[in-house]
């Protein structure tokens, strides 16, 4: 690790410690976050990949892999695909199963520091029901449902397509899911992502996180044939950006109509301090790196680094005074 880096996680480590630091916490559905900067689910492992090159216990949250009841040997063929300022990827929700995790990733997890966040996937209905059930009583800080996985035959995106269908789903999640608040990962690919956002919250999610990948493919033109055996894959990277922050702007308005007032998380091609600062501004109450974390480790310290001095630059103490949407 850098000089710089090292320095960097110090200041971050000082500054944690000290009263006249701007303060970074905030809190997603009761869970209190050091930070707001969260590792996206299935570009962190489950932290001990990460636990040599960087102080993983400086960030706020980390989001795990897909974990679905029994474990998914994940896709066949090509699973990474670099385009122009993205990436494919068709992993297939690749996991060792919910008991697996529990009994040996968990308590790695937990020892970490930051707030661990199971990103719980399924086949149908019924998995999800039942992985959540044994999730409520481990000890994760909060379930991220998701129903926006592009990368598999059955389940996933399908459930996060239709306001009715992802409705259903969430009300039988949380049901069960008695102890953690339950955030809903919701699908870029949705013929109207506000009308699935209204059902999630209708039927009782405490949080929301958004996107998850755009629907996408490539051709190998050598081999006259798509790249990946599913034919489409998910596109993530600096590539989303834009359309993800506009989405994050326009819930922001349909959540502050429901009056529930519950936190958006926003997701999609953050890649440095401005870009997380853009999806702050623009209502998320945290945001989530995926992809800039392959090409680049240090990515979510430099944001943490970025956003605190920002704060200290334009004298703000709270991580909220950031949103510009209370003039809009
Ligand atoms: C290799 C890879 C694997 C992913 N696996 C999952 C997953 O298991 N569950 C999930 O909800 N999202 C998954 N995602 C989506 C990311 O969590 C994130 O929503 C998306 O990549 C957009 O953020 P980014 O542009 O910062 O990568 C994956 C993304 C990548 C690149």
């Amino acid at each position: 690790m850098s000089e710089i880096m090292n320095q960097t996680q110090e200041n971050i480590r000082h500054d944690q410690s000290s009263d006249n630091s701007p303060n970074l916490s905030v809190n997603i559905a009761g869970v209190k976050l050091r930070n707001p900067v969260i590792a996206a689910s299935g570009t962190f492992g489950s932290g001990s990949e990460y636990a040599d090159i960087m102080d993983v216990s400086l960030l706020g949250g980390i989001c795990t892999k897909g974990l679905t009841l029994s474990g998914r040997p994940g896709n066949t063929g090509v699973r990474i695909w670099e385009t122009h300022s993205g990436l494919l990827n068709s992993i297939g929700l690749e996991n060792s199963g919910i008991p697996a995790f529990i009994e040996k990733q968990l308590p790695y997890l937990r020892h970490l520091g930051p707030a661990v966040i199971a990103n719980l996937s399924g086949a149908e209905s019924n998995e999800y029901v039942k992985g959540a059930v044994l999730l409520n009583e481990s000890s994760i800080d909060m379930i991220e449902l998701n129903i926006s996985c592009p990368n598999v035959k059955v389940g996933g995106m399908a459930f996060g397509l239709d306001p009715g269908t992802a409705a259903a789903l969430v009300s039988a999640v949380r049901r069960v899911c008695r102890h953690k608040p339950l955030m809903v990962k919701l699908s870029p690919n949705a013929p109207s992502i506000s009308a699935v956002a209204q059902a999630c919250i209708n039927a009782g999610a405490d949080a929301l996180s958004l996107i998850n990948t755009f629907k996408a493919m490539a051709i190998d033109v050598v081999n006259r044939k798509p790249v990946f055996d599913n034919i489409s894959a998910g596109l993530s990277g600096p590539a989303v950006k834009p359309i993800a922050l506009n989405i994050v702007w326009e819930l922001f308005e349909k959540v502050k109509e429901s009056k529930t007032g519950i936190p958006i998380v926003g997701i999609g091609g953050i890649s440095g301090p401005e870009d997380a600062l853009e999806f702050l501004m623009a209502g998320s109450s945290a945001v989530q790196v995926g992809s800039a974390t392959f090409s680049n480790p240090h990515t979510m310290i430099e944001i943490i680094d970025g956003i605190k001095k920002y704060m200290t630059a334009n004298k703000m103490q709270n991580i909220g005074d950031i949103s510009i949407r209370n003039k809009w």
